[in-house]
């Protein structure tokens, strides 16, 4: 008799792409909507690897609760905010997300929501499918312009870098801020490094790229948001807390900042309620990764990389920490 192949828990239902990789190996698939805590534990125990996504957070509890034969958590997701990296490397589980395959899907949606916000693009259609759009007016819902102006990016990896270089095709300057200079990108794309008060200051878009850390909660807060101009538009795609959702809501009603466009909540799904009442922000249900290919890509390197790891050999893109 062979040996019995390795259990594997995947978290949600993913695309085909990536669970045809796993055909070998014992699967379990949970349901389409997140598993509740109970039920992750519960699926979690004798699971040599598991499929997570962003929605599960795998803590301590969960990995032991596995058991001594958990290796790898392959996250189907850039952000790894929702394992504890370091409770994994303790336990000798490596941990595996999906960078590289989502920069420009994700970066279309950040600048889609520059321009709807710019431009009240979800106010207009309101207007409209309510029936009270009853004329052309020479003053009706004029927005600002995007293209021509300064672009301030928050984070250059590789989603910022791509925000960049559609700003660049739009005529915009591009500032930013990070953790470390990029000589590189400042010569590819004209980038112009300024510390994050100048840049909010300077800057009439301001697109958040920053993974969520300790360093990075809140790192929009009542003061940084009282240092953007007032015509100036905020876009968020990275993670919620990165902003503080309640100094926003209060900045767009008192008209300090002009509008605002986010793909990704402090408490998703939920949305702090005064947002849901203000005209001046966009608000997308985190889709920023959600295309037929890119959503293939994501489960397909997810996959890979789970199999990588159980096959004694070295995953395709591992969390460094
Ligand atoms: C990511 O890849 O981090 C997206 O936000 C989906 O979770």
């Amino acid at each position: 008799m062979g040996a019995m192949p390795d259990k594997i828990l995947v978290t949600r239902e993913i695309p085909e792409a990536g669970l045809r990789l796993l055909a070998d190996f014992d699967v379990t698939v949970l349901a389409e909507r997140p598993p509740t805590r109970d039920e992750l534990i519960e699926a979690v125990r004798g699971a040599s690897g598991v499929l997570s996504t962003a929605t599960e957070k795998m803590d301590g509890e969960v990995m032991d609760t596995a058991g001594e034969g958990l290796r790898v958590i392959a996250n189907m997701a850039v952000g790894y905010d929702n394992i504890d990296v370091k409770a994994a490397r303790q336990r000798g589980v490596v941990v595996t997300n999906t960078p590289g395959v989502l920069d420009e899907t994700t970066a279309d949606v950040a600048f889609v929501l520059m321009l709807a916000a710019a431009r009240r693009l979800g106010e207009g259609e309101r207007l409209l499918r309510a029936g009270k759009w009853e004329w052309w007016g020479p003053k009706q819902l004029r927005g600002f312009d995007v293209w021509g102006k300064r672009l301030g990016v928050v984070g250059l990896g590789r989603i910022g870098q791509a925000v960049a270089r559609r700003g660049r095709g739009f005529g915009m300057e591009i500032l930013y801020h990070n953790r470390s200079r990029n000589g590189e990108a400042e010569n590819e794309l004209g980038a112009r490094y300024l510390d994050l008060d100048d840049l909010l200051r300077e800057s009439d878009f301001i697109s958040i790229h920053t993974p969520l850390t300790d360093e990075t909660r809140h790192l929009m807060g009542e003061r940084e948001l009282g240092l953007m101009r007032e015509t100036a538009v905020l876009v968020n795609t990275s993670r919620g807390p990165v902003v503080d959702e309640a100094a926003l809501a209060d900045a767009l009603e008192d008209g300090r900042i002009f509008a605002a466009g986010l793909d990704v909540y402090e408490e998703e799904p939920k949305v702090h309620p005064k947002l849901l009442e203000l005209e001046n922000v966009v608000l997308a249900p985190h889709i920023g990764s959600a295309t037929i290919e890119t959503r293939d890509r994501m489960a397909t390197l997810a996959a890979e990389n789970l199999r990588a790891v159980l096959g004694g050999e070295e995953p395709k893109t591992p969390v460094e920490s």
